[in-house]
Protein backbone atom coordinates (compact mmCIF):
# COMPACT_ATOMS: atom_id res chain seq x y z
CA UNK A 1 0.00 0.00 0.00
CA UNK A 2 1.47 3.63 -1.04
CA UNK A 3 1.88 6.02 1.66
CA UNK A 4 -1.22 8.21 -0.01
CA UNK A 5 -3.59 5.40 0.34
CA UNK A 6 -2.80 4.99 3.63
CA UNK A 7 -3.20 8.23 4.62
CA UNK A 8 -6.39 8.27 2.48
CA UNK A 9 -7.77 5.05 4.19
CA UNK A 10 -7.18 6.70 7.47
CA UNK A 11 -8.97 9.85 6.30
CA UNK A 12 -12.11 7.92 5.83
CA UNK A 13 -11.99 6.08 8.64
CA UNK A 14 -11.23 9.27 10.86
CA UNK A 15 -14.00 11.24 9.03
CA UNK A 16 -16.75 8.44 9.36
CA UNK A 17 -15.70 8.14 13.35
CA UNK A 18 -15.83 11.58 14.07
CA UNK A 19 -17.50 13.56 11.15
CA UNK A 20 -14.69 15.75 11.12
CA UNK A 21 -11.56 15.98 8.01
CA UNK A 22 -8.20 15.43 10.33
CA UNK A 23 -4.97 16.56 9.60
CA UNK A 24 -2.18 13.74 9.51
CA UNK A 25 1.15 12.75 11.27
CA UNK A 26 3.48 9.86 10.47
CA UNK A 27 6.64 8.76 12.27
CA UNK A 28 8.85 6.16 11.51
CA UNK A 29 10.41 3.43 13.65
CA UNK A 30 13.97 2.71 13.78
CA UNK A 31 16.91 0.03 13.04
CA UNK A 32 20.21 0.95 15.27
CA UNK A 33 23.07 0.34 13.03
CA UNK A 34 25.76 0.29 15.80
CA UNK A 35 25.59 1.93 19.38
CA UNK A 36 23.75 0.24 21.81
CA UNK A 37 23.27 1.21 25.82
CA UNK A 38 25.63 4.14 24.86
CA UNK A 39 22.35 7.13 24.11
CA UNK A 40 21.67 7.14 28.42
CA UNK A 41 25.64 7.48 29.01
CA UNK A 42 26.07 10.59 26.88
CA UNK A 43 27.69 8.79 23.82
CA UNK A 44 27.28 7.94 20.37
CA UNK A 45 24.68 6.26 18.31
CA UNK A 46 24.06 5.60 14.49
CA UNK A 47 20.44 4.01 13.52
CA UNK A 48 18.41 4.79 10.87
CA UNK A 49 14.35 5.29 10.78
CA UNK A 50 12.47 2.57 8.61
CA UNK A 51 9.26 2.97 6.46
CA UNK A 52 7.63 0.85 9.61
CA UNK A 53 5.73 3.85 10.93
CA UNK A 54 2.78 5.16 13.18
CA UNK A 55 0.29 7.74 12.45
CA UNK A 56 -2.20 9.94 14.24
CA UNK A 57 -5.07 11.95 12.61
CA UNK A 58 -6.30 14.30 14.49
CA UNK A 59 -9.10 17.23 14.54
CA UNK A 60 -9.84 20.08 17.14
CA UNK A 61 -13.04 19.48 19.19
CA UNK A 62 -14.83 22.34 21.24
CA UNK A 63 -14.47 21.10 24.42
CA UNK A 64 -11.14 20.13 26.52
CA UNK A 65 -11.98 16.58 25.97
CA UNK A 66 -8.67 14.02 24.23
CA UNK A 67 -10.57 11.24 22.62
CA UNK A 68 -8.24 8.24 21.84
CA UNK A 69 -8.96 5.71 19.32
CA UNK A 70 -6.90 3.42 17.35
CA UNK A 71 -7.56 1.06 13.81
CA UNK A 72 -5.55 -1.94 15.21
CA UNK A 73 -5.72 -1.68 19.43
CA UNK A 74 -9.10 -2.21 21.33
CA UNK A 75 -10.45 0.73 22.99
CA UNK A 76 -12.03 3.97 23.27
CA UNK A 77 -10.09 6.29 25.55
CA UNK A 78 -11.27 9.36 26.69
CA UNK A 79 -9.88 11.93 29.18
CA UNK A 80 -10.19 14.91 30.67
CA UNK A 81 -7.35 17.66 29.38
CA UNK A 82 -7.38 19.55 32.53
CA UNK A 83 -7.35 16.07 34.63
CA UNK A 84 -5.19 13.81 32.73
CA UNK A 85 -3.83 10.88 34.55
CA UNK A 86 0.16 11.63 35.81
CA UNK A 87 1.20 7.99 35.43
CA UNK A 88 0.64 5.47 32.94
CA UNK A 89 -2.33 3.37 32.95
CA UNK A 90 -1.46 0.20 31.72
CA UNK A 91 -3.31 0.97 28.07
CA UNK A 92 -1.75 1.34 24.50
CA UNK A 93 -3.14 5.33 24.58
CA UNK A 94 -0.38 5.72 27.47
CA UNK A 95 1.88 6.61 24.68
CA UNK A 96 -0.26 9.33 23.53
CA UNK A 97 -1.35 10.44 26.48
CA UNK A 98 2.38 10.78 28.25
CA UNK A 99 3.26 13.47 25.51
CA UNK A 100 0.28 15.65 26.17
CA UNK A 101 1.10 15.31 29.55
CA UNK A 102 4.53 16.50 29.22
CA UNK A 103 3.51 19.67 26.49
CA UNK A 104 1.24 20.84 28.63
CA UNK A 105 3.20 20.89 32.09
CA UNK A 106 6.14 22.40 29.26
CA UNK A 107 3.33 25.06 29.23
CA UNK A 108 1.74 23.96 25.61
CA UNK A 109 -1.34 24.86 25.07
CA UNK A 110 -3.86 22.79 23.02
CA UNK A 111 -7.30 22.32 22.48
CA UNK A 112 -9.53 19.22 22.90
CA UNK A 113 -8.78 17.06 20.46
CA UNK A 114 -9.95 13.98 18.52
CA UNK A 115 -7.05 11.05 17.65
CA UNK A 116 -6.99 8.64 15.35
CA UNK A 117 -3.77 5.98 15.65
CA UNK A 118 -2.41 3.81 13.23
CA UNK A 119 0.05 1.76 13.98
CA UNK A 120 2.42 -0.60 11.97
CA UNK A 121 5.43 -0.43 13.47
CA UNK A 122 5.60 -4.57 14.79
CA UNK A 123 5.53 -4.06 18.53
CA UNK A 124 8.04 -5.58 21.15
CA UNK A 125 10.38 -5.85 18.32
CA UNK A 126 12.92 -3.47 19.67
CA UNK A 127 11.72 -1.64 16.58
CA UNK A 128 10.95 1.61 18.62
CA UNK A 129 6.99 1.02 18.27
CA UNK A 130 6.39 3.35 21.22
CA UNK A 131 9.02 6.09 20.04
CA UNK A 132 7.12 6.54 16.89
CA UNK A 133 3.62 6.66 18.48
CA UNK A 134 5.08 9.48 20.50
CA UNK A 135 6.28 11.49 18.24
CA UNK A 136 3.73 10.95 15.57
CA UNK A 137 1.39 12.05 18.52
CA UNK A 138 3.49 15.34 19.78
CA UNK A 139 3.28 16.30 15.90
CA UNK A 140 -0.54 16.03 15.57
CA UNK A 141 -1.15 17.58 19.37
CA UNK A 142 1.49 20.53 18.57
CA UNK A 143 -0.23 21.21 15.53
CA UNK A 144 -3.46 22.14 17.61
CA UNK A 145 -1.56 24.44 18.90
CA UNK A 146 -0.08 28.29 18.41
CA UNK A 147 3.53 27.75 19.09
CA UNK A 148 5.43 25.14 17.03
CA UNK A 149 8.65 23.80 18.16
CA UNK A 150 12.01 22.17 16.50
CA UNK A 151 11.96 18.37 15.86
CA UNK A 152 14.75 17.75 18.18
CA UNK A 153 12.88 19.23 21.17
CA UNK A 154 10.04 17.49 20.39
CA UNK A 155 12.58 14.53 20.24
CA UNK A 156 13.62 15.61 23.63
CA UNK A 157 9.90 16.41 24.99
CA UNK A 158 8.76 12.57 23.89
CA UNK A 159 11.93 11.43 25.06
CA UNK A 160 11.01 12.72 28.74
CA UNK A 161 6.71 11.30 28.03
CA UNK A 162 8.73 8.13 28.04
CA UNK A 163 10.81 8.78 31.47
CA UNK A 164 8.62 10.38 33.34
CA UNK A 165 5.29 9.02 32.27
CA UNK A 166 5.87 5.32 31.53
CA UNK A 167 8.44 5.06 33.57
CA UNK A 168 11.23 3.14 31.00
CA UNK A 169 14.37 5.50 31.57
CA UNK A 170 15.30 5.05 27.82
CA UNK A 171 17.64 7.74 26.49
CA UNK A 172 17.20 10.18 23.39
CA UNK A 173 18.09 7.43 20.15
CA UNK A 174 15.17 6.31 19.49
CA UNK A 175 13.08 9.78 19.41
CA UNK A 176 15.88 11.76 18.39
CA UNK A 177 16.04 9.67 14.93
CA UNK A 178 12.11 9.14 14.31
CA UNK A 179 12.39 12.90 14.30
CA UNK A 180 15.37 13.28 12.19
CA UNK A 181 15.98 10.53 9.89
CA UNK A 182 16.94 10.77 6.36
CA UNK A 183 16.56 8.73 3.49
CA UNK A 184 19.47 6.77 2.44
CA UNK A 185 21.39 7.74 4.89
CA UNK A 186 22.61 6.01 8.94
CA UNK A 187 22.18 9.38 12.00
CA UNK A 188 25.39 9.32 13.89
CA UNK A 189 24.36 10.94 16.52
CA UNK A 190 26.46 12.56 19.98
CA UNK A 191 23.44 12.12 22.70
CA UNK A 192 25.43 14.48 24.92
CA UNK A 193 25.38 17.78 22.44
CA UNK A 194 22.37 16.62 20.13
CA UNK A 195 24.67 17.03 17.31
CA UNK A 196 24.45 14.79 14.45
CA UNK A 197 25.89 14.05 10.99
CA UNK A 198 24.08 12.04 8.22
CA UNK A 199 26.28 8.82 6.96
CA UNK A 200 25.25 7.69 3.77
CA UNK A 201 24.40 4.04 3.38
CA UNK A 202 26.37 2.55 0.43
CA UNK A 203 24.01 2.26 -2.60
CA UNK A 204 22.86 -1.32 -3.08
CA UNK A 205 23.24 -2.19 0.43
CA UNK A 206 19.51 -3.04 2.06
CA UNK A 207 19.02 -3.53 5.53
CA UNK A 208 17.69 -6.59 6.38
CA UNK A 209 15.87 -6.82 9.96
CA UNK A 210 15.36 -10.26 11.14
CA UNK A 211 12.56 -10.76 13.83
CA UNK A 212 13.18 -13.32 16.37
CA UNK A 213 9.37 -12.68 17.28
CA UNK A 214 10.65 -13.28 21.14
CA UNK A 215 8.93 -10.26 22.46
CA UNK A 216 11.26 -7.76 24.32
CA UNK A 217 9.71 -4.94 27.26
CA UNK A 218 12.00 -2.03 28.37
CA UNK A 219 9.56 -1.36 31.25
CA UNK A 220 10.63 -4.49 32.37
CA UNK A 221 13.47 -4.02 35.20
CA UNK A 222 16.57 -5.46 33.13
CA UNK A 223 16.66 -2.23 31.34
CA UNK A 224 16.65 0.19 34.50
CA UNK A 225 19.51 -2.33 35.98
CA UNK A 226 21.49 -1.73 33.50
CA UNK A 227 21.50 1.69 33.63
CA UNK A 228 22.07 1.52 37.52
CA UNK A 229 24.99 -0.30 36.63
CA UNK A 230 26.50 2.16 34.63
CA UNK A 231 25.92 5.31 36.89
CA UNK A 232 27.65 2.88 39.51
CA UNK A 233 30.87 3.42 37.14
CA UNK A 234 30.39 6.81 36.92
CA UNK A 235 30.86 6.95 40.55
CA UNK A 236 34.38 4.58 40.70
CA UNK A 237 35.39 7.04 37.83
CA UNK A 238 34.51 10.24 38.89
CA UNK A 239 36.84 9.13 42.15
CA UNK A 240 39.83 8.78 39.61
CA UNK A 241 39.14 11.42 37.39
CA UNK A 242 36.11 14.46 38.84
CA UNK A 243 35.53 15.48 35.02
CA UNK A 244 33.71 11.96 34.48
CA UNK A 245 30.07 12.53 34.26
CA UNK A 246 28.98 9.65 32.16
CA UNK A 247 30.74 6.71 30.91
CA UNK A 248 31.16 9.08 27.57
CA UNK A 249 33.88 10.79 29.61
CA UNK A 250 36.25 7.12 30.09
CA UNK A 251 38.63 6.63 27.36
CA UNK A 252 39.43 3.71 26.34
CA UNK A 253 42.59 3.70 28.43
CA UNK A 254 41.38 4.77 31.50
CA UNK A 255 39.17 1.73 31.48
CA UNK A 256 41.63 -0.40 30.94
CA UNK A 257 43.81 0.73 33.49
CA UNK A 258 40.97 0.82 35.81
CA UNK A 259 38.63 -1.86 35.12
CA UNK A 260 40.07 -4.83 37.21
CA UNK A 261 39.93 -2.64 40.56
CA UNK A 262 35.82 -2.51 39.66
CA UNK A 263 33.32 -5.01 40.93
CA UNK A 264 33.06 -8.03 37.82
CA UNK A 265 29.67 -7.07 37.07
CA UNK A 266 30.25 -3.34 36.76
CA UNK A 267 33.78 -3.60 35.29
CA UNK A 268 31.62 -5.70 32.03
CA UNK A 269 28.88 -3.34 31.87
CA UNK A 270 31.57 -0.26 31.39
CA UNK A 271 34.12 -2.65 28.96
CA UNK A 272 30.77 -2.38 26.99
CA UNK A 273 29.75 1.14 26.96
CA UNK A 274 33.47 2.41 26.67
CA UNK A 275 34.36 0.57 23.97
CA UNK A 276 31.13 0.83 21.61
CA UNK A 277 31.00 4.53 21.97
CA UNK A 278 34.45 4.07 20.06
CA UNK A 279 33.20 1.25 17.70
CA UNK A 280 30.75 3.47 16.59
CA UNK A 281 32.74 6.04 15.60
CA UNK A 282 35.18 4.30 13.57
CA UNK A 283 31.75 2.28 12.13
CA UNK A 284 30.78 6.22 11.01
CA UNK A 285 34.18 6.49 9.36
CA UNK A 286 34.17 3.54 7.65
CA UNK A 287 30.55 3.37 6.46
CA UNK A 288 31.32 7.09 5.11
CA UNK A 289 34.25 5.65 3.23
CA UNK A 290 32.30 2.08 2.14
CA UNK A 291 34.69 -0.08 3.99
CA UNK A 292 31.82 -2.90 4.66
CA UNK A 293 34.55 -5.59 5.63
CA UNK A 294 35.08 -3.07 8.37
CA UNK A 295 31.93 -2.09 9.30
CA UNK A 296 30.98 -5.92 9.28
CA UNK A 297 33.80 -6.29 12.15
CA UNK A 298 32.88 -3.60 14.01
CA UNK A 299 28.88 -5.11 14.16
CA UNK A 300 30.53 -8.44 15.37
CA UNK A 301 32.14 -6.98 17.98
CA UNK A 302 29.42 -5.15 19.26
CA UNK A 303 26.98 -8.00 18.94
CA UNK A 304 29.75 -10.28 21.15
CA UNK A 305 30.03 -7.33 23.76
CA UNK A 306 26.24 -7.35 23.91
CA UNK A 307 26.17 -10.80 24.44
CA UNK A 308 29.14 -11.45 27.11
CA UNK A 309 29.73 -8.04 28.94
CA UNK A 310 26.23 -6.34 28.34
CA UNK A 311 24.42 -8.88 29.02
CA UNK A 312 21.54 -8.14 27.01
CA UNK A 313 21.17 -11.01 24.50
CA UNK A 314 19.10 -14.40 24.29
CA UNK A 315 19.37 -17.38 22.76
CA UNK A 316 17.56 -16.52 19.80
CA UNK A 317 19.12 -12.97 19.23
CA UNK A 318 22.72 -15.17 19.22
CA UNK A 319 21.27 -18.16 16.73
CA UNK A 320 19.83 -14.99 14.30
CA UNK A 321 23.70 -13.51 14.33
CA UNK A 322 25.19 -16.59 13.36
CA UNK A 323 23.03 -17.67 11.19
CA UNK A 324 23.62 -14.94 8.77
CA UNK A 325 27.34 -15.33 8.97
CA UNK A 326 28.11 -17.30 5.61
CA UNK A 327 25.53 -16.14 3.64
CA UNK A 328 25.82 -14.57 0.54
CA UNK A 329 25.91 -10.79 0.16
CA UNK A 330 26.62 -10.38 4.29
CA UNK A 331 28.45 -7.21 5.34
CA UNK A 332 27.54 -7.07 8.74
CA UNK A 333 24.84 -7.65 11.32
CA UNK A 334 24.14 -7.80 14.97
CA UNK A 335 21.32 -7.87 17.83
CA UNK A 336 19.49 -4.28 17.21
CA UNK A 337 17.94 -2.20 20.25
CA UNK A 338 17.52 -2.37 23.71
CA UNK A 339 18.18 -6.40 23.29
CA UNK A 340 16.17 -9.41 25.72
CA UNK A 341 14.32 -10.56 22.39
CA UNK A 342 13.92 -7.98 19.19
CA UNK A 343 15.65 -8.44 15.91
CA UNK A 344 18.40 -8.24 14.98
CA UNK A 345 20.19 -6.27 11.58
CA UNK A 346 21.84 -7.07 9.02
CA UNK A 347 24.18 -5.40 5.60
CA UNK A 348 23.29 -7.58 2.63
CA UNK A 349 23.89 -6.40 -0.51
CA UNK A 350 20.89 -5.53 -2.86
CA UNK A 351 20.76 -8.55 -5.01
CA UNK A 352 21.23 -11.13 -2.37
CA UNK A 353 18.27 -9.45 0.20
CA UNK A 354 15.74 -11.57 -1.17
CA UNK A 355 17.51 -15.38 -1.01
CA UNK A 356 19.26 -14.17 2.45
CA UNK A 357 15.67 -13.50 4.06
CA UNK A 358 14.70 -16.57 2.77
CA UNK A 359 17.37 -18.80 3.87
CA UNK A 360 18.34 -16.82 7.34
CA UNK A 361 14.39 -17.80 8.06
CA UNK A 362 14.75 -21.88 6.82
CA UNK A 363 18.08 -21.85 9.53
CA UNK A 364 16.18 -19.99 12.19
CA UNK A 365 13.13 -22.17 12.37
CA UNK A 366 15.50 -25.30 12.17
CA UNK A 367 17.32 -24.05 14.89
CA UNK A 368 14.31 -22.48 17.66
CA UNK A 369 11.03 -23.70 15.74
CA UNK A 370 10.21 -20.43 15.63
CA UNK A 371 9.31 -18.85 12.22
CA UNK A 372 11.02 -15.53 11.78
CA UNK A 373 9.06 -12.56 10.14
CA UNK A 374 11.71 -10.60 7.95
CA UNK A 375 11.71 -6.86 6.65
CA UNK A 376 14.24 -6.09 3.30
CA UNK A 377 14.09 -2.10 4.79
CA UNK A 378 15.85 0.83 3.48
CA UNK A 379 16.59 4.20 5.96
CA UNK A 380 13.88 6.85 5.36
CA UNK A 381 13.33 10.29 6.50
CA UNK A 382 11.72 10.95 9.74
CA UNK A 383 8.71 12.44 11.11
CA UNK A 384 6.63 14.63 9.01
CA UNK A 385 3.41 15.86 8.48
CA UNK A 386 1.01 14.56 5.23
CA UNK A 387 0.06 16.90 2.62
C1 LIG B 1 16.02 1.18 23.67
C2 LIG B 1 15.96 2.61 24.21
C3 LIG B 1 17.08 3.45 23.62
C4 LIG B 1 18.44 2.76 23.76
C5 LIG B 1 18.36 1.31 23.30
C6 LIG B 1 19.63 0.57 23.57
O1 LIG B 1 15.73 1.18 22.31
O2 LIG B 1 14.73 3.19 23.89
O3 LIG B 1 17.09 4.71 24.22
O4 LIG B 1 18.90 2.87 25.06
O5 LIG B 1 17.30 0.62 23.92
O6 LIG B 1 20.64 1.07 22.79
Amino acid sequence: MTMLMRASDLTHHFERLFGDHPRIFRAPGRVNLIGEHTDYNDGFVMPAAVAFSAYVAIAARPDRKLVIRSEEFPGDFEFDLDHLPEQRTGAWCDYVLGVASVLQKSGHKFHGANLLVHGEVPIGAGLSSSAALEVASALALISLGAKQLPLPEIAQLCRQAENSFIGARVGIMDQFVSCMGKAGHALLLDCRSLDFQFVPIPEGIRLVVCNTMVRHDLATGAYNTRREECEEGVRYFAKWDPAVRALRDVSVEVLDQHVQDLPVTIGKRCAHVVRENQRTLDAARALTTGDLARVGKLMRQSHDSLRDLYQVSSSELDIMVEAAQDLPGFCGGRMTGGGFGGCTVNLVLEENAEDFARRISERYLQKTGITAQVYLCTAEDGAAELS
